[in-house]
């Protein structure tokens, strides 16, 4: 059912009492009305605010707390169902390029709810402290610290317990008692988070064979060039000896900041401290990704890394605009779920919470367009998109053909002859196929 009013039997009444075949055949067969189909009862009396209890009547605001809050937690569902369905396809051996389209609609959505969320804080700041006052102690023990789907949320998209800060010294776990909800906890850092299959993902980046385009050694010496010539060289040439010193330092920094990506054991160390995330060959990938994003094949994977970073930094939003609201009604009272409040918020605003903080950190190691390596004639064929799905089944055809001829040729032929070069056939086939081989994930 796209539209209950549009299409059912709602519709159909408001224009006379001529009911389409479509609502009648619902009406007969059972269809739902609209009220029905989004359970509307159950959804709309689930509003009780607990002041009305030893009141004559409840606390004006009370119902906007509640409303507001439950519209989180309604969106906080369709985050987590969007998510899911993304890690699902990024599970696969190889993500198909068909998908990427979806994967991307998907992760936009979720970009968007989470840009609805920032601003829905607004509505709840028009009421204000003094009127929260009356209705809060009714709350207590209620905290949002208590949200499973906010805990779900951070687990599936990849936040690690070591980067929490922690909560009056207590694991965010402990506050779930109900045997289901620990289960879905355990299964949300069980199951592979969205950040770990982005890794994945990465590390298919097609061009980091070491033995194909080597992109990484290309990349590493280029940097060395741009760092000689941008750095280096004006430090050598420079007469003024404090100047000089400058200079030189500024060429120190910047090799070093080079060398914690170039040497694999200073990067892993990094990781070990919980200030990168992501494997070092991922990296290379994301890194390739950005420079090379003008290919018509990286166009999507840019796009997904550009995605990634938006839902990191909407949900930094998130928690900004959130403790600005607890410490315009709080001040620095403690919270109802007993944490410090407005201070432990804080501090969880920060690096520490972001999930693919080193796709931001990739700008850092960006060098100038005239200095990225050019492509080779065939990482460009193969980034270009040139490939069509009629293209590459017709040479899987071809190549199927110049098996089949080469066995039979085999078959009269000397053994010593079977073992000589591939036939001109297989050459021009096993060609395109190198080609084949890197542009997928
Ligand atoms: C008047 C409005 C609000 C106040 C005063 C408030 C207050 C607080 C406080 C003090 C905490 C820290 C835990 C504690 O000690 O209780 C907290 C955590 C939290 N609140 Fe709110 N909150 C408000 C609105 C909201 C809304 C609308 C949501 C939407 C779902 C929300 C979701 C959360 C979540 C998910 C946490 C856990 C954050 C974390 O641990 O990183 N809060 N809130």
């Amino acid at each position: 059912m796209s539209c209950p009013v549009l299409n059912g039997a709602i519709g159909a009444e408001e224009n006379g009492d001529e009911k389409n075949n479509v609502a009648l055949h619902q009406e007969l067969e059972g269809g739902k009305l609209y009220g029905e189909y989004l359970m509307l009862d159950k959804l709309l009396s689930c509003q009780e605010p607990l002041s009305a209890k030893d009141r004559v009547k409840a606390v004006h605001d009370e119902h906007l707390f509640i409303v507001t809050h439950q519209a989180y937690e309604l969106w906080f569902k369709q985050i987590l169902f969007e998510l899911d369905s993304v890690r699902d396809i990024f599970s696969a051996q190889k993500v198909d390029e068909g998908h990427t389209l979806v994967l991307i609609s998907r992760l936009n959505r979720v970009m968007l709810i989470l840009k609805l969320l920032t601003e829905q804080f607004l509505i709840l700041e028009t009421m204000t402290p003094l009127d929260f006052m009356e209705f809060r102690d009714y709350l207590a023990p209620a905290s949002g610290f208590q949200s499973l789907q906010f805990r779900l949320l951070e687990n599936k998209l990849g936040l690690k317990q070591v980067n929490r800060v922690k909560y009056n010294q207590q694991h965010y776990k402990e506050v779930f008692h109900e045997e289901q909800h620990i289960r879905e906890l355990e299964e949300s850092t069980s199951t592979p988070s969205l950040l770990e299959l982005v890794q994945n993902w990465l590390e298919r980046t097609p061009g980091l064979e070491p033995d194909g385009f080597n992109f990484w050694g290309k990349y590493r010496n280029a940097v060395a060039n741009w760092l000689e010539e941008s750095f280096l060289d004006p430090a050598q040439k420079e007469q003024d000896p404090a100047a000089k010193e400058l200079r030189k330092a500024e060429y120190k920094k910047q090799k070093e900041t080079f060398d914690s990506i170039f040497d694999e054991n200073i990067y892993n160390a990094y990781v070990a401290r919980g200030e990168r995330r992501l494997s070092h060959q991922a990296f290379k990938g994301a890194m390739m990704i950005s420079l090379y994003r003008d290919e018509p094949r990286f166009h999507q994977p840019y796009q997904i890394i550009t995605l990634l970073m938006d839902i990191d930094a909407l949900l930094t939003k998130w928690r900004y605009n959130h403790v600005m609201l607890v410490q315009r009604m709080l001040g620095s009272k403690v919270g109802t779920g007993g944490s410090s409040g407005y201070q432990y918020l804080r501090s969880t605003v920060s690096d520490r919470y972001k999930v693919f903080l080193d796709l931001f950190n990739l700008s850092t190691f960006l060098i100038p367009r005239r200095c990225i390596p050019p492509l080779t004639r065939h990482m460009k064929r193969a980034l270009s998109g040139s490939f069509t799905e009629d293209m590459i089944s017709k040479i899987n055809r071809m190549r199927l053909f110049a098996k089949e001829r080469s066995a039979q040729m085999g078959a009269n032929q000397e053994a010593a002859e079977e073992d000589s070069e591939e036939s001109e056939e297989e050459k021009k086939v096993n060609d395109n196929d190198d080609d084949l081989d890197r542009v997928t994930f």
